[in-house]
């Protein structure tokens, strides 16, 4: 039976609900294709059957499972190609020389899908940064779904997955075939660490980072969302660290404390500072992520391709 334009708004409103992913109307054929499998799953006879069933309550995890089944998660590795140019050519050469005090470097790719953006950075780093092999460096990929999140923390892929965006001399250098899929050597593997985490509900404490990835998901977002989403993302990026969004998403028309830079043929956004004389000096933020409301205080050199959208202030989040 098909599903009633009521079913229909009722999953919409369902999946907007709990993981902020808007579908339009039109989108409403993916509900159907989609929701077979979590329906059968159940015990369900058809999506008609499951409507009925999640109306039955507010909250289960058969609402969780629909709305996770709606996100869209097309990835790849090396997606897009320039952000990772990017990170090569100046943004790790220029965080190494900033943090060889502490030897700590600290990637959060938020909505990481099944790995292969958080891997990307990870076989970047080992095969472009041998320095770093004594540093403390974190990755960190965090997802709503818990089955992408298992794909992920499997680390293996099929030849078709790794075929979108590994140069051969990669894949061979670090993974391990096992029949006809391929598994991330452990030596990668063990630089990513896989959370669950939904970037519309409260968020578990994030330690700083000094560079953020939110690519590819802002686009499922209504505006208010998105605005509180990167804010929050803002907080726990260091004063002097990189974010990136997705190609198509920029975020000139949006009220952030940040400025855009372009790097090579990518644009990454950065926090606004403050410059401080000696008469107005305020003590630098250490960055806590979460920490109480300061200002930034970093030097940086300026940059004819930046613009600035608002100043930096730090908020609890
Ligand atoms: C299109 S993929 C992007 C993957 C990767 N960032 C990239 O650019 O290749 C979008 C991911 O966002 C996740 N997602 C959607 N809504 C989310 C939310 N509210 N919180 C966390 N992750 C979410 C989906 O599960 C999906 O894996």
């Amino acid at each position: 039976m098909p599903l009633a334009i009521a079913d229909i708004d009722y999953l919409r409103q369902v999946v907007s609900s709990r993981s902020g992913n808007v579908l339009t109307q039109e989108q409403g054929y993916l509900l159907e294709s989609r929701l077979s499998p979590v329906a059968q799953t159940a015990g369900l006879k058809d999506v008609v059957a499951l409507v009925a069933e999640l109306r039955k309550s507010n909250a289960s995890t058969l609402h969780e499972r629909v709305s996770e089944a709606m996100t869209i998660n097309e990835t790849s590795f090396f997606r897009d190609m320039h952000p990772f140019q990017a990170m090569r050519e100046s943004i790790l050469p220029a965080l190494i020389e900033s943090r060889k005090a502490t030897k700590q470097l600290s990637i959060w790719c938020a909505a990481s899908s099944c790995g292969q953006e958080p891997y990307s950075l990870a076989i970047l780093i080992r095969e472009h940064f041998p320095q770093l092999a004594d540093w403390n460096v974190r990755i960190v990929g965090t997802d709503l779904s818990d089955e992408m999140l298992a794909k992920a923390r499997l680390g293996r892929y099929t030849q078709f997955e790794v075929g979108r965006g590994l140069p051969a001399k990669m894949l061979i250098n670090n993974f391990l075939r096992l029949g006809t899929d391929w598994v991330l050597k452990d030596e990668v593997r063990r630089l990513v660490e896989f959370r669950k985490m939904n970037l519309t509900q409260p968020w578990p404490f994030m330690a700083p980072a000094d560079i953020v990835f939110i690519r590819n998901v802002l686009i499922y977002f209504d505006i208010p969302t998105k605005q509180s989403i990167l804010n929050r993302a803002l907080r726990v990026l260091r004063p002097d660290g990189y974010l990136f969004v997705g190609g198509s998403e920029t975020l000139l028309n949006m009220n952030l404390p940040i400025r855009r830079e372009a790097i090579g043929a990518t644009a990454v956004y950065r926090p606004n500072v403050v410059v401080t004389t000696p008469s107005n000096s305020i003590a630098s933020n250490s960055a806590r992520g979460l920490a109480a409301p300061a200002t930034a205080s970093v030097s940086r050199p300026t940059s004819t391709s930046t613009s600035t959208l608002s100043t930096f202030t730090r908020k609890p989040t």
